[in-house]
């Protein structure tokens, strides 16, 4: 990376926000030393979607063993970690809360510093950590279960917000057409697969905004869109968790639903990046994880001579490796850091991300 502290430091980040446990080493030059993670999905897919409570008492349980499965991995010894980082916010309060006490307590036993990292922030940077990384600056597509983003990035700590949704995210949208048609949690996976059997051209779902001339998102008009359909299906007039549909209406709901969100999420990031004149457009955040608009966005910007980056597949969805890295980068930018004790916890259960100071003064 281009920040370097000299001699790099390590970090040890954690990251809890929602129903991971994730748990990473990163240098200040950007190198992953070790990493681990816990996804909760096995425990909370019986109730068909994220309990906080009990997510939140599953994050202490994994917290210790997953640090020292990451520290054993990486052959690194307690006493050589320099800094700890830890998701502040956005995400569940006690999530955050179970992560951040045990991450500022570790830092104060230890008298280490701590360095608080935007989630967001997190996601924004992981396709640093793939093996072409995108350069400054770019513009990206932040997708995930709690936001949907259009940000311009000219540089690390440096970002304005393009657009967002004005109701449901992206992730949540999959999410809850998945459940209305009887899909498990979490529903975007789910959805996805299920859409590549399907006919996308069945029925024509709106794209809302797709012309507003902004870079606004809605999609819970979509998703009222997709309930109507699937109850006229059912042949129903109240919509109920029992509606049956065939596999076939179903594969093609999803196939529709799908084609409508991206063709939505792929036109407008691409015009965002034109205006903003980036050459380079990045993907973050748990949807990026989807096949479909992996390809429409190749395809839509090889067209324009844009180039698009994702994170590794793995690095989508919530980690500890883009916590490290957040707050790895952030101490390279600015290796006063380690000399800060303060231990003052703030979780910030909502907080955006482009109103954050940048904390690079070098770029
Ligand atoms: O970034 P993430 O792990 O958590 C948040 O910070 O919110 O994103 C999780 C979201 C969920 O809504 C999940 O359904 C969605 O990402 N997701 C997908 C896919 N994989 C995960 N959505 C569509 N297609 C996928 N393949
Ligand atoms: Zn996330």
């Amino acid at each position: 990376m281009t920040h370097t502290a000299n001699p790099p430091k390590i970090v040890l980040g954690f990251e809890s926000s929602c129903d991971e446990t994730g748990v990473a080493l990163c240098t200040t030059e950007g190198r992953i030393l070790g990493q681990a993670l816990y996804s909760q999905i096995a425990m909370h897919k019986d109730y068909g979607g994220v309990v906080p409570e009990l997510a939140s008492r599953d994050h202490i349980r994994r917290l210790i063993p997953l640090m020292e499965e990451t520290l054993a991995q990486a052959g690194i010894a307690m006493k050589q970690v320099d800094a700890i980082a830890v998701t502040t916010g956005p995400g569940l309060p006690g999530a955050l809360m179970a992560g951040c006490s045990f991450a500022y307590s570790l830092a104060m036993g230890l008298n280490l510093p701590v360095i608080p990292v935007h989630h967001l922030e997190g996601h924004l940077l992981s396709p640093l950590l793939s093996i072409n990384p995108p350069a400054f600056p770019f513009t990206a597509l932040l997708v995930s279960g709690g936001h949907t983003q259009l940000m311009g990035v000219e540089r690390l700590g440096q970002y304005s917000l393009l657009g967002e949704t004005l109701d449901d995210a992206a992730g949540e949208a999959f999410d809850k057409t998945a459940k209305m048609i009887g899909l498990p949690y979490p529903g975007g996976p789910a959805l996805s697969k299920l859409a590549e059997s399907g006919n996308p051209e069945r029925f024509k779902l709106p794209r809302p905004m797709l012309h507003s001339g902004d870079y606004m998102f809605s999609f819970s008009g979509l998703k009222t869109a997709v309930l109507t359909t699937a109850m006229k299906l059912a042949g129903v007039s109240q919509p109920s968790e029992t509606m049956v549909i065939s596999d076939t209406d179903k594969a093609d709901l999803a196939a529709s639903f799908q084609a409508a969100i991206v063709e939505t999420l792929v036109k407008k990031a691409l015009a965002a990046c034109l205006q903003q004149d980036h050459k380079r457009l990045v993907v973050a955040g748990g949807v990026g994880a989807n096949k479909l608009l992996r390809e429409q966005l190749e395809k839509a910007a090889r067209k324009r001579g844009v180039e698009v980056y994702f994170p590794e597949l793995s690095l989508c969805t919530d980690n500890g490796a883009m916590i490290a890295f957040a707050g790895a980068m952030q101490l390279a930018g600015k290796p006063e850091l380690l000399n800060s004790r303060d231990y003052g916890m703030h979780t910030r259960p909502r907080c955006e991300l482009a109103s954050t100071q940048p904390v690079f003064s070098n770029p």
